[in-house]
């Protein structure tokens, strides 16, 4: 279905995230038939080119990073009509009568600021000083927003200053993942797991997010920030949130981001016993993390494990452990719901722990797996096994799981439909920003140094006694 008609604009237009993401994605809901006939795409940025040079960069984006939709030549160059090119600068001013001429008033207008975020205040500042916004227009901004709770506040003064909270669309690419949401749908579309779903029934969750990647190329940013605030703080976080929150009125904007607040506003500070801070070491290529990072006496951690508390209700005792972390063995997103034991056995003590597991794997291979317990089969008598119940979204949905649009596609569609359910708000940010300053202030007053691990492995071991001590065990990133 297509959506309204729309200019987007996009500030950062030949950036490394318009390049590899936000313009293939737009490509493909092109070939989708979600564009409307006169949609078009304004890039802006700081380089002096024309329409025709940009639509050349586009091309080699959209052939590079389109996928398969990329290779029909005559739908690419149709889409690269809709493109527009106009040279800005951001601290100055300008360019901006341009493109004050090129934008339309009478279609939804979304400036989508793929920038660092030390321009978002610039940039809101000259979109009102110029006559291009109006209290219609849509912000989109990427993270990182901030790097503690002083600077979100300050990002959303700025922000607040020239738009409504209702404006701004803060991106964080998880939630616009299919599997990803499709955490609501498993949890309030079904009646058999909410019944269950308390410390009464769970003993404990997991949550990993296992990246086989290091920081080759980007370390100068990633060695600033750590895998805390670079994943845990919102990734991470997004994930817990919507594991734990309790069920929303509606799948409306509003009500799914209050619940996701209350859990955040819920967490106990981390004691520093429940944390432990890894950094990839020499690997077979010889290369660590401090070399990716440029910086030889890096304490930055590439790897983070630790124990979190809820303080509510419904979660009193129930721990959740989350890791998250750089060249691991394998790219690997999955969370776990694992059942208490049931609370007798019938069949003897001998037949050990069984223990049902609900697996929901976010990427790759995304699918759902459940763990039941059932009888060997065979004379043995009486003896246990586990074993899963499988679904994958390939096998469940066929050719049409190859279609699931991309984190990026959708988000942006959401943009232009005026949808802020997938988006975090300002109190949101802020409040995750303000449970993680304190356990970042603790490890820098402690110079804490993180522990290598062996690139390929699961992290350091102390991430494993994490678990053992409260005689657990993580899953295995496979
Ligand atoms: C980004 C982080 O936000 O998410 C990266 O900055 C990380 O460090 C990436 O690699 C992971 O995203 P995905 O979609 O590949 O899981």
């Amino acid at each position: 279905i297509p959506v309204e008609n729309f200019d987007l604009i996009i500030f950062g237009g030949t950036g490394d995230l318009a390049r590899r993401k936000i313009l293939p994605g737009l490509y493909r809901r092109f070939c989708a038939g979600q564009m409307p006939e006169k949609a078009r795409i304004i890039g802006a940025a700081r380089s002096e080119m024309d329409n025709d040079a940009y639509r050349d960069f586009v091309r080699v984006a959209v052939t590079e990073f389109g996928g398969k939709t990329a290779s029909e030549a005559n739908v690419l160059e149709e889409f690269l009509q809709r493109l527009h090119y106009v040279p800005i600068d951001a601290r100055g001013d300008g360019g901006w009568a341009d493109l004050a001429k090129l934008v339309r008033k009478d279609v939804v207008r979304a400036y989508y600021f793929s920038v660092g975020p030390g321009l978002f205040g610039d940039l809101a500042a000259r979109l009102t000083k110029h006559g291009l916004a109006d209290d219609t227009v849509r912000i989109v901004v990427e993270k990182p927003f901030g790097r503690d709770l002083a600077s979100a506040k300050a990002l959303n003064q700025a922000l607040a200053e020239h738009f409504d909270e209702s404006q701004v669309y803060r991106i964080d690419h998880y939630l616009g993942k299919e599997t990803v949401q499709n955490l609501m749908a498993v949890r309030f579309g079904n009646m058999l797991f909410e019944p269950l779903w308390n410390s009464q029934y769970v003993d404990h969750i997991q949550i990993t997010v296992a990246e086989t990647v290091g920081v080759a190329g980007r370390g100068g940013y990633y060695d600033k920030s750590g895998a805390m605030r670079d994943m845990v703080q919102n990734h991470l976080m997004q994930l817990l949130c919507l594991i734990a929150m309790e069920p929303p009125s509606k799948f409306e904007p509003d009500a799914v981001r209050d619940e996701k607040l209350k859990v955040i506003r819920a967490l106990d500070p981390v004691d520093h016993h429940h944390i432990v801070r890894g950094q990839y070491a020499d690997g077979p290529d010889g290369h660590s993390y401090r070399d990716d990072a440029e910086n030889l006496r890096s304490f930055t951690e590439s790897f983070i494990a630790m124990r979190l508390n809820i303080s509510n209700w419904r979660w009193a005792g129930t721990p959740f452990y989350l890791r998250t972390g750089k060249r691991l063995k394998a790219r690997s997103s999955e969370i776990t719901v694992v059942f208490k034991d049931a609370p007798h056995s019938i069949f003897g003590a001998e037949e050990g722990r069984h223990r049902n597991m609900l697996s929901i794997r976010l990427q790759p291979n995304e699918g759902m797996t459940l763990d039941v317990t059932i009888k060997e089969p065979g004379p043995g008598g009486m003896r246990l096994l586990d074993v899963p119940l499988d679904m994958s979204f390939a096998d469940a949905l066929g050719p049409d799981a190859e279609d699931v649009p991309d984190a990026y596609e959708r988000l942006i569609m959401d943009v232009i439909r005026g949808n802020q359910t997938l988006f975090m708000r300002g109190d949101e940010v802020e409040a995750a920003w303000a449970w993680t300053d304190p356990v970042i202030a603790e490890w820098e007053a402690r110079n804490d140094v993180p522990k290598p691990y062996e690139p390929g492995s699961a992290g350091p071991e102390d991430a494993m006694m994490l678990m053992h001590r409260d005689d657990r065990r993580w899953r295995e990133i496979k």
